[in-house]
Parts: C-alpha cells; structure tokens; sequence
C-alpha cells in the first residue's frame, strides 16, 4: 500500500511530481493548495476563510485544514493509497494526521522529501503558469506546454496563481522554514523520510521514487 507525503517548500515541484506518481501508482492526488484554490474559485465560505491566508503567503487555520484532510482520506478512493501534497504543514497536522491514519487504517508509510536550493524556487515560481481547469503547473521556460498559454493535458488556459509574486512568497518561505521544516526531524525519527533531488530530470525524479517506493 502506498500512502505517500510529498513535502517540500514552495516552488520544490510537489504538485509536478505528485501528478506523476499518482497516476503511475494510480492512487489519488490530494493537494490541500488545489482544495484551497477550488473553494476560492467557487466563492464558498471555506474559499473567502482560505483566501484571508493565502493571499497573504500564510497557513489556514490548523483546524480547518485537518478537517478537510480528514473527511479525503475517508472517501472509498483512498482505500487503495493516497499521494498528500502540501500537507502536512505543522507539527500539530502531522500529529493529527498520524491519529487519522490509525482510526481509518489508513497510516502514511513513505515520506518524500523534495530538496532544491532556495535560488531556485524563486525562479520557479516566478515563471510558473498553472491551468485553470486541472491545476496543472508549467514553466515559461523550463516546462513549456506545446501551445502558448494552453494546458496539454486537458486544453485549459493558464494563469499565473496570485500568491506568485515575489511579496508573498517570501512569506511563504518563512511559513515553510518556522512551520514546515520541522517535520523533516519529525519522520525522519519515525524512519519514513527520504529526500528527493528536486532538481533533477522529472524522468529521473520518478525513477529514484520507484526505486525508493520499492517493497
Ligand atoms: P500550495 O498550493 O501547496 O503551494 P506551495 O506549497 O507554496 O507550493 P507550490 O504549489 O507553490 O509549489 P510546488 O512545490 O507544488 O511546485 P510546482 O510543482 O508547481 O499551497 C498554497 C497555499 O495554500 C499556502 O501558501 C497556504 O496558504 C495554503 N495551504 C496549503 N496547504 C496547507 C496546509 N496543509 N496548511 C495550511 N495552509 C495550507 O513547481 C513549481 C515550478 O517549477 C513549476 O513551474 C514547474 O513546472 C517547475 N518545476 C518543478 N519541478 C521541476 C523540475 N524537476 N525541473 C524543471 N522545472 C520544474
């Protein structure tokens, strides 16, 4: 059984390489930042709640995100494994998340860990283009699509995300370093991590995990 954490700081590629494993292991996506995203888009109360925070390059609310988390891996599609990206954030989801995983038998047993040089995750970000329909991230150099401005896997057009600007991410970063960086101690003691090479071949990334993912 898979069931996967796919961490790193912002711009480290998780929603590329999360989009890659899960459709090769067929197990579902779950990005809390795409969840996030939809709830905006659809104006709901979750949506203008997320939006305060994200649009500032902060958290949402520990409580609010574990409760989303929790009632997606309930969800039947889950039973067979499931690839988080983007959470857990905090000690106190990772502590929740291990107490979810015991009460629907669901633990995560691999922790992948992508690691880039902060010079490049400005870079990425900066020229980063996502698709309005399937989330899909592109780069204006690095991963082109085939056609301007058109996403190649379902046609939708990309934008660039609003909390891409260089203000925001730089508090993105401090959330990621005060928040996020402790995890890595956190299941590196539970001896479930391991780091990825972020700034390798996407190709060559997917290879290491299958390796890693190995039984
Ligand atoms: P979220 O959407 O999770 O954003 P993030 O963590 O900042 O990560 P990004 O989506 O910016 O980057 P990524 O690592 O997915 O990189 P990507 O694959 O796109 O969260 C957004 C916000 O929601 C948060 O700030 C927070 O407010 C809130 N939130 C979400 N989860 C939360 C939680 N658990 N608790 C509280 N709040 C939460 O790649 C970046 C670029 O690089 C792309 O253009 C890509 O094409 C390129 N690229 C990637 N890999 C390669 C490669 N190997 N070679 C060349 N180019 C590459």
């Amino acid at each position: 059984m898979k069931n996967i954490i796919l961490m790193g700081p912002p711009g480290a590629g998780k929603g590329t390489n999360a989009k890659r494993i899960s459709s090769f292991y067929k197990i579902p996506h779950i990005s809390t930042g795409d969840m996030f995203r939809e709830a905006i888009k659809n104006g709901t109360s979750l949506g203008k709640l997320a939006n305060e925070y994200i649009s500032k390059g902060l958290l949402v609310p520990d409580d609010v995100t574990i409760g989303l988390v929790k009632e997606r891996l309930s969800n039947p599609d889950c039973a067979n494994g499931y690839l988080l990206d983007g959470f857990p954030r905090t000690l106190e989801q990772a502590r929740a998340l291990e107490e979810i995983g015991k009460e629907i038998d669901r633990p995560v047993n691999h922790v992948l860990n992508i690691v880039v040089p902060e010079s490049i995750l400005v870079e990425r970000i900066s020229g980063r283009r996502v698709c309005k329909k399937c989330g899909a991230p592109f780069h204006i150099k690095t991963l082109q699509p085939k056609v301007e401005g058109v996403c190649d896997l379902c046609g939708g057009e990309l934008y660039q995300r609003k909390d891409d600007n260089e203000e925001t991410l730089k508090e993105r970063l401090n959330e990621y370093h005060k928040s996020t960086e402790p995890l890595i101690k956190f299941y590196r003691d539970l001896d479930l991590l391991n780091d990825l090479d972020g700034d390798k071949p996407l190709d060559e990334i997917l290879n290491k995990v299958n390796d890693l993912l190995k039984d």
